[in-house]
């Protein structure tokens, strides 16, 4: 069976999208669904390609049990529509910017992260780059819901069991 394939997408790649893929590729292992499930992300801007995430976003990940230290940003690119079966996005900006570059054949589902956590009350994840630590947390926490009802989402609908 050949693996769902799922991309996280923000802006810069080096804050929200790469908590997001670190905490749902935690919750991939927990489900022991890794030989199931593949996780990726991106960012629609170029500014950071090569680089490693935020060191806030690095140490709120590690303060949860999260290992960030082995991504590493790169750009969202049309192909990826291709190959991926969910595009989640962070934010409306991104949504927008991602459906801009969208083949006409792509196979990949756009959608916003936060469909997946509608009791957080938001249905954004707040770029938290220029603030301080605290924004941080409450990407974390928005994140942990999300992936959370994302894995929800995917086990019953490709209906997933623990191998
Ligand atoms: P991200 O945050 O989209 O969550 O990775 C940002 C990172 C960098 C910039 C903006 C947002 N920047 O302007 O460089």
């Amino acid at each position: 069976m050949s693996k769902i394939r799922v991309l996280m997408v923000c802006l810069g790649n080096i804050c929200r999208s790469p908590m997001a893929h670190g905490v749902f590729e935690a919750r991939v292992r927990e489900h022991g669904l890794a030989d199931a499930i593949e996780v990726d992300s991106a960012g629609t801007a170029g500014y950071h390609i090569g680089a490693q995430a935020d060191r806030r976003a690095r140490q709120e990940a590690r303060s949860r049990g999260y290992d960030l230290e082995h991504l590493r940003a790169r750009q969202l690119e049309p192909e990826d529509f291709l190959e991926f079966d969910y595009i989640l996005t962070m934010d409306d900006a991104n949504f927008r910017n991602a459906e801009r570059i969208r083949p006409d054949n792509a196979r990949a589902e756009l959608l916003r992260f936060l469909d997946f956590a509608p009791g957080s009350g938001e249905t954004e994840v707040p770029d938290p780059y220029y603030g301080g630590d605290e924004g941080f947390a409450h990407v974390m926490d928005l994140v942990e819901k999300g992936a959370d009802g994302l894995m929800e989402h995917i086990r019953s609908r490709h209906a997933l069991r623990a191998s």
